[in-house]
């Protein structure tokens, strides 16, 4: 991996500070070729490489990738049991690119639930990577939205039951600062998600409230830097208002500069 390198249409100001990718599509692919699933994950772990790499190149600030969901777990055993192999060799043969890179691996999700052979890795490397500050690289494992937002929930109760925190007191911001992805990483900013379908399937459902969406026809292991560039062109032409009115939008801008 070369130094970070820019691209040279897109100003730094119009790139996404934190990415996140649903990558789908990898069993269609397999389907496709008239090959088992698990070759479909096997290509979607080489276009996670190919991904990260090109992220850090470009200068993205945080790239989150939803790569197990919590609900992931009803698949065929042996179906899970593949998807956490691959996850341990991408830790283990990672792991010195990640370093060299100045990466920062941080997860999101209920991890607890991985077996000890993936746990092991990740743990490992989240501490090695803890003060690196190129990239953070936020893997979303056994990972729901409703989840997350039902955990935080739960936090709340628990303090307005002690008696120490006021139910009025309850914001947004409260709520959000329990959720890990805040804690970890910048607000979201763009949300890919491959293979030509349009959900959020349960990923970043707090984060995306005001995320750019964009959605590709290409089957994640077929996703190429290209196809990163081309989410990343469309996202610099786009207008983020926030519920504002363009020219309040526009009034915004001109104080800032
Ligand atoms: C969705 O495709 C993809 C997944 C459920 C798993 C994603 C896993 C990887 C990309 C590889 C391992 C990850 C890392 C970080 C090394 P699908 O199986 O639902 O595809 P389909 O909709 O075509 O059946």
């Amino acid at each position: 991996m070369n130094a970070q390198a820019p691209l040279p249409e897109i100003p730094k100001d119009r790139l996404p500070r934190h990415i996140g990718i649903i990558m789908d599509g990898n069993g269609r692919w397999a389907n496709n070729r008239g090959l088992p699933r698990e070759h479909g994950h096997e290509r979607g772990a080489d276009a996670v490489r190919t991904t990260v790499r090109a992220a850090r190149k470009i200068g993205v600030e945080a790239l989150t990738l939803f790569a197990f969901s919590s609900q992931n777990w009803d698949r065929p055993p042996t179906e899970v049991f593949h998807l956490m192999q691959l996850l341990n060799r991408y830790l283990v043969e990672e792991r010195a690119e990640i370093l060299d890179n100045n990466i920062r691996l941080v997860t999101v999700g209920q991890t607890h639930r991985l077996p000890e052979y993936v746990l092991e890795p990740m743990t490992n490397l989240i501490e090695a990577s803890a003060n690196n500050d190129g990239m953070v690289l936020c893997l979303a494992l056994s990972y729901g939205g409703r989840e997350m937002i039902t955990d935080a929930v739960r936090k709340l109760a628990r303090a307005v039951a002690a008696g120490t925190l006021e139910p009025e007191s309850i914001t947004t911001k409260s709520i959000e600062a329990h959720l890990d992805s805040s804690r970890m990483l910048p607000p979201l900013d763009l949300l890919i998600r491959t293979s030509g379908e349009h959900r959020i399937s349960n990923f970043f459902l707090w984060e995306a409230a005001y995320a750019e969406l964009f959605f590709t026809e290409v089957l994640w292991p077929d996703f190429q830097r290209e196809n990163l560039i081309a989410a990343l062109r469309d996202y610099a032409g786009r207008e983020r208002r926030f519920g504002l009115t363009s020219s309040q939008v526009e009034d915004k801008e001109e104080e800032g500069t």
